[in-house]
């Protein structure tokens, strides 16, 4: 059955007055993918390269924001890798109530975000399509879209962010507390970011939306699902899910849709201390620490890793380096198709054929596994070519009961 966002609303506002154990969403928000299937296809080496420096540059802006917040090092960051961009980010990390001092280098980087969904800043409510991360935990649209002076619940006390990413900077701005609205349910106080400068490609999307905890925000407030959730909005359960496609995406708040998958979801724990959706599982039988990010085009580990992975599965590994470490990329023909299965919490996954391919070169279909020095030590990025697969739950707040669950995904 295919809901209608407006069913969907008119269905939450009644299931919100239900008991609390009711675990239907309260509220869910349909989106679009914004790139389209053939430019996947046509993804170039450079392209895939600049996709990791990107992925690198995120997850080092997160370990920025950690140590900042907790004042440790992030127990995935592997120092020897990417230590000192990360020490750079927090070097730089503007001052709470100052402008960041010197100039901000704008770079071109070609934006691989995939999904955009509305969400809306202010009273009356102006509204942008973001792309929603659980790898990271701000909320932050690019430059001239807000407009604080046309909303009479906007307040800043002038707290500025930087967005950085490596080797430039992405964004810089100032941090409002807002009335957010998503999915017809609305909190207030949020802290959101409004970008001054930005380098994100302002035709793909309007922004972030972070689904991660609170310990990798830059805004030191809590990201926008949390606050749903101490708001009263989200029920008894702080508990949101994505049902990924590849032409469709859905995000479900406060419960879980369960048209949207077959069987039962089955839960995996998460370990929140690094603030990232981090949860044990394997990978072709091989046991993986896994970071659920849907904000991650591909799946990306260690590349000797993924070397092993794609032999063993038949694959033709394209072995390049990669500035002290190599990048793997796994090919394959048409005749001869890999498997890939992952496993959480027991439950198996296999990757379908349309998930798995993620670009071409030289003749051979590349997979959405690829091995990369990214930074992070012993652990796996696992975006959208797993999620893809499923109905993804998220639930809990960081430090309690934390788990992921997954089941097959209907269409
Ligand atoms: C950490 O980074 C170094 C340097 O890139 C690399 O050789 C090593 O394998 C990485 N360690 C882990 C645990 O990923």
């Amino acid at each position: 059955m295919q809901l209608t966002l407006l069913s969907v609303l008119a269905l939450a506002a009644s299931v919100h007055a239900l008991p609390a154990d009711s675990s239907a969403p309260v509220a869910s928000v349909e989106y679009d993918r914004r790139t389209s299937e053939l430019e996947i296809r046509a993804a170039t080496p450079e392209r895939i390269s600049s996709q990791l420096r990107r992925l690198q540059n995120k997850y080092a802006t997160s370990f920025a924001n950690f140590q900042l917040n907790e004042g440790r090092a992030n127990p995935l960051l592997n120092a020897s890798s990417i230590g000192d961009v990360v020490a750079r980010i927090v070097a730089n990390a503007p001052a709470q109530r100052r402008a960041p001092s010197g100039t901000v280098p704008l770079t071109d980087v070609q934006n691989e975000l995939l999904w955009v969904g509305p969400l809306s800043y202010g009273t009356p409510a102006q509204t942008f399509q973001l792309d929603f991360d659980t790898g990271s935990s701000d909320t932050f649209v690019q430059p001239g879209l807000y407009k604080p002076a046309a909303s009479t619940s906007s307040t800043t006390n002038g707290q500025k962010f930087r967005v950085a990413y490596g080797d430039g900077t992405m964004a810089t701005g100032t941090v409002y507390r807002e009335t957010v609205t998503i999915g017809g349910l609305k909190v207030k106080n949020q802290a959101v970011g409004a970008a001054d400068q930005s380098t994100l490609d302002d035709t793909s999307s309007n922004g972030i939306s972070g689904f991660g905890f609170p310990s990798i925000a830059q805004f030191k407030a809590d990201p926008v699902w949390v606050t749903l959730y101490k708001q009263g909005k989200l029920g008894s359960k702080a508990q949101f899910a994505f049902g990924l496609s590849r032409t469709k995406a859905r995000l479900d708040l406060g419960g879980v849709d369960k048209a949207s998958y077959s069987g039962s979801l089955v839960y995996s724990k998460v370990d929140s201390s690094s603030g990232f959706w981090q949860t044990p599982g394997t990978l072709n039988g091989k046991a993986i620490n896994a970071i659920i990010d849907t904000g991650t085009t591909v799946v990306v580990g260690p590349p000797a890793d993924v070397l092993q992975i794609c032999l063993a599965a038949g694959g033709t590994p394209i072995v390049t380096p990669s500035g002290t470490s190599v990048q793997v990329l796994c090919g394959y023909t048409p005749l001869y198709r890999p498997k890939f299965v992952f496993t959480f919490g027991g439950a198996s996954y296999t990757l379908s054929a349309e998930s798995e391919a993620f670009a071409e070169q030289d003749g051979l279909t590349i997979a959405g596994i690829i091995g990369a020095d990214i930074g992070l030590a012993n652990a796996w990025i696992v975006g959208d070519t797993f999620l893809q697969n499923v109905y993804a739950a998220f639930e809990g707040l960081q430090g309690g009961n934390t788990r992921v669950g997954f089941a097959p995904r209907k269409l």
